[in-house]
């Protein structure tokens, strides 16, 4: 036996500005799997996560729904923390990263990095609303590439051409939240000195992270490491920077802290202590699960401040993939942007549980939750082949013998099949290599079917004398079905709860090697049900109508965080008589291969056609639904010559862009190519 550790285990903390969805699962779905491997082991696991509170969005949307921050956090972290309980995740803790332990915690850390050094600053001078009288994060600024011309790009780069850019290189720039032209203004910023932790961290992720990965992220170093920004000026929700009038953290530097605030609140509430948790020689482990968008936050700055501080460093870092849907990113649109609560509306959480288990390893790959895949998996593995071992004998065990099962089971061999993969269960699930779990339990279920099916009780149970056979047969398959769900139950928590009463007896790892002789089980209920085709297709509309509620509360936003967009100047009735304005069929619309926003459009207005690249893609996810359809096209636009081909002319559309674009629409009896006056 391994001696008990004592490890303190997180999930990545979910932003506060948005609802917790299936590809937030897998991670949350992951670790817990692992923390309930641990605590079935005899480890002594203290697992916890958090809300993540602070920074410019979550400002921006109380604002737009006329409440406070808090508030916003208050009502979110609820429904945070339900979707969790609904798939069974065992926090002890979830707290927030706005709160009194992180705050202190936060600048503790700031104060000793700045007293030893390694906090520097400097002028910079960033855009920044001089409606909103705000500096404008790069995603809160739009405006034309500076390359391709490409109208409504975000201020980093360009989804058109893929440049990348300073947002003042933006050519006609505006601020998202305001419309207003941004100006460029000069503030002070705090900087971590990050490139004085070079050294440490170079050799410190060969620790923390599996091989193949450490070797790419020298690029980071090739690159040479700068020094990070960790200010932002008000108003910003988040924590005051000591010794300043009105500076503030930035997201990222409190963010991972609020793992030690949230380990903090939990120890105070269970009298343990905390201190031996987090200081710099600690004999405790400290892993993290996150996704590989922010291996950069956790494997660089986030052990540099905490080295820097003298505070202890994670031991691993364990890093995820991105769940895909049926082979593509997760759509609004398609209604594969599943929200977990809308899930559960529709399906049992262990399904999905099991579906990511049987999909992960400890690699960083890419998990794509096919539904068809998904559904006959859940239905063949769980209710087929696991299930339905004991739903085929229990009746027996119940109608003939009164519940009690035979002395001896009918193979000698049995415990053998059970225990001879116990230890390579176990070494998968330290190593999260669930699939390989999975692939174990499954032989070890067709085994136990293939046993069944060869000693058919449902024949011996018709022939005389062979009543002591019947209870050996079923007596044999309850206890493989007892071992199966032991071996899962990190994986399927409830169904091994349900299958524990049923069997009368505690599912642990130490009674694996205990078979179940000689004793009475309870009467048989159906433990799981097959998923059928309708509450995916249910799931799936309802997920469209997630995305239409979104839609209307931000266009409820839109309207109360923004003022409207600023009248142009005043042109006269020749003016507007230069535009040619023409009414037009689309009769073709196809994606462009390489263009993120853009559509290829060809029209006909009735005395020829065009082909347009209009950029609306966002918003009309399904080209096919265009064609047939009346717009307006500016007909006597200068031809341009686009990258992907000449577009002549525009199709007529209202919105920001992005998603909200809105093309206008004709009233039916208009012929193509008449004019609009
Ligand atoms: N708030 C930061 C994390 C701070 S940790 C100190 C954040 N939040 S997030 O809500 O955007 O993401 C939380 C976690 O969910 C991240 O680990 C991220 O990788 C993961 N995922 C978000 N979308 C995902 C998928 N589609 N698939 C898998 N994981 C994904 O980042
Ligand atoms: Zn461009």
């Amino acid at each position: 036996m391994t001696p008990k550790r004592s490890i303190f285990v997180t999930s990545a903390l979910p932003y506060a500005n948005g609802p917790i969805h299936l590809g937030h699962m897998l991670e949350h779905i992951q670790s817990d799997i692992f923390v309930r491997y641990l605590r079935a082991k005899g480890d002594d696991v203290i697992y916890v996560c958090a809300d993540d509170c602070h920074g410019t969005p979550v400002m921006l949307k109380a604002a737009a729904q006329n409440i406070t921050p808090e508030q916003l956090i208050e009502q979110v972290g609820i429904e945070h923390k339900a979707d969790f309980d609904g798939f069974f995740i065992s926090y002890d803790n979830y707290h927030k990263t706005h709160c009194n332990e992180n705050n202190e915690l936060s600048c503790d850390i700031y104060k000793k990095l700045y007293d030893k050094g390694y906090i520097v600053t400097k002028t910079i001078s960033q855009l920044y609303d001089p409606v909103k009288n705000m500096f404008l994060p790069d995603r809160f600024v739009k405006g034309t590439c500076p390359k391709c011309g490409a109208a409504d790009q975000y201020g980093d780069n360009c989804e058109v051409c893929s440049a990348t850019y300073n947002p003042t290189d933006l050519k006609d720039a505006y601020s998202t939240v305001s419309g207003a032209k941004p100006i460029l203004k000069d503030s002070l910023h705090y900087f971590f000195d990050l490139p004085k932790f070079n050294d440490f961290l170079q050799s410190y992720i060969k620790d923390v992270l599996p091989q193949e990965m450490s070797n790419k992220l020298q690029e980071w170093f090739d690159q040479g490491l700068k020094q990070w920004d960790i200010s932002r000026d008000a108003p910003y929700f988040g924590f005051k920077i000591p010794n300043t009038e009105d500076k503030y953290f930035y997201v990222w530097l409190d963010a991972p802290v609020g793992y030690f605030a949230s380990l903090k609140n939990y120890c105070a509430k269970h009298n343990i202590d905390f201190d031996s948790y987090i200081k710099k020689d600690s004999d405790k482990l400290m892993y993290h699960f996150i996704g590989k968008d922010i291996l950069y936050f956790h494997s660089l700055f986030w052990p540099a401040t905490l080295k820097g501080a003298d505070y202890r460093l994670p031991n691993k870092i364990f890093v995820h993939g991105y769940v895909t849907v049926n082979g593509a990113k997760m759509s609004k649109s398609k209604g594969t942007f599943i929200q977990a609560k809308t899930y559960l509306k529709h399906l049992k959480p262990e399904c999905l549980r099991y579906y990511f288990a049987s999909k992960l390893n400890s690699q960083a790959v890419d998990l794509d939750l096919s539904l068809d895949d998904f559904m006959a998996k859940v239905n063949s593995d769980i209710v087929g082949k696991i299930v339905n071992l004991a739903s085929r004998t229990a009746s027996f065990i119940t109608k003939k013998f009164d519940g009690i099962l035979a002395d001896k089971a009918l193979d000698d061999n049995m415990m053998e099949d059970i225990l001879s993969i116990k230890q390579i269960v176990l070494d998968a699930y330290e190593n999260r290599n669930y699939q390989e779990v999975i692939k174990q339990v499954l032989a070890l279920a067709d085994k136990a079917n293939r046993f069944v099916d060869n000693n058919a009780p449902w024949v011996i149970a018709k022939q005389e004398g062979q009543e002591q056979k019947l209870q050996m047969i079923c007596t044999q398959a309850l206890n493989y079905f007892k071992a199966i769900i032991t071996y899962l139950s990190p994986v399927l928590p409830k169904l091994s709860e349900d299958s524990a009463e049923f069997l009368n007896t505690e599912l642990s790892f130490d009674n694996l090697d205990k078979p179940l002789f000689k004793h009475k089980i309870n009467k048989f209920k159906p433990l799981f049900a097959r998923i059928e085709k309708e509450q995916i297709e249910a799931m799936i509309a309802d997920s469209k109508q997630d995305l239409q509620q979104a839609k209307a509360q931000n266009t409820v936003q839109e309207t109360k965080t923004s003022e409207y967009e600023p009248l142009a100047s005043e042109i006269t009735i020749d003016d507007f008589a230069k535009l040619d304005l023409r009414v037009a069929t689309i009769i073709e619309a196809k994606q462009v291969e390489g263009a993120k926003k853009l559509l290829q459009l060809t029209l006909d207005l009735g005395f020829e056609q065009r082909q347009v690249f209009a950029g609306i893609k966002e918003a009309y996810k399904d080209e096919q639904s265009l064609v047939g359809r009346q717009v307006i096209c500016v007909a006597n636009l200068k031809p341009r010559q686009m990258k992907f081909g000449l577009s002549s002319g525009m199709v007529m559309a209202a919105g920001p862009g992005g998603s909200e674009i809105f093309l206008l629409n004709v009233d039916s009896g208009a012929k193509n190519g008449m004019r609009v006056h």
